[in-house]
């Protein structure tokens, strides 16, 4: 299981590209940070490696998108930003699958995520397309 890798990027299409700015340009890479750096490990193929997960691995308050658990240090509202690769594989998605579209996902965002969503929210079409788009082929 340690070895195991994500599903791989797909090239980033001249759209996508436009969608990697906006993920950044409206704070979403904040908490979905867009690489992260391994520790050293005696395997050389986990030693200092860049993990390009969408993660910071960090608990956020995300207001009603909390799932209502204390556990461990979170409280009841704070998740831990979940790695955004391999998107595009999955079914549902957000703790408890409440969202059966990216689109959705995004727009249930909510405490610390509120502002990002806001924006994201205010795109036309034309900009919307470009995030998801990014954001499938990661
Ligand atoms: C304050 C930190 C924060 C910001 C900013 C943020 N997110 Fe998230 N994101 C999270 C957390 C935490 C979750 C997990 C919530 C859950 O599972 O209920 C999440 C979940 C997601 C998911 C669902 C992932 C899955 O596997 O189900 C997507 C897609 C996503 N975020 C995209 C975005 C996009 C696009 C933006 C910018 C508009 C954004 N996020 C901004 C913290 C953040």
């Amino acid at each position: 299981m340690r070895l195991l890798g994500p599903p791989p990027r797909v090239p980033l299409t001249r759209s996508a590209m436009a969608g990697e700015k906006l993920f950044a340009q409206i704070g979403c890479a904040i908490c979905h940070q867009p690489t992260m750096f391994t520790g050293p490990n005696i395997d050389p193929a986990l030693d200092r490696k860049a993990v390009r997960l969408f993660s910071d691995l960090l608990l956020h308050d995300m207001g009603s998108l909390g799932d209502g658990i204390a556990q461990g240090t979170a409280r009841p509202r704070e998740m831990k930003t979940p790695p955004l690769w391999g998107l595009r594989a999955r079914a549902r998605y957000l703790h408890d699958g409440r969202a059966a579209t990216i689109q959705e996902a995004v727009r249930a965002h909510d405490g610390e995520g509120r502002r990002a969503r806001e924006r994201f929210t205010q795109f036309g079409p034309v900009q919307r397309t470009f995030l998801l788009d990014f954001l499938n082929s990661i």
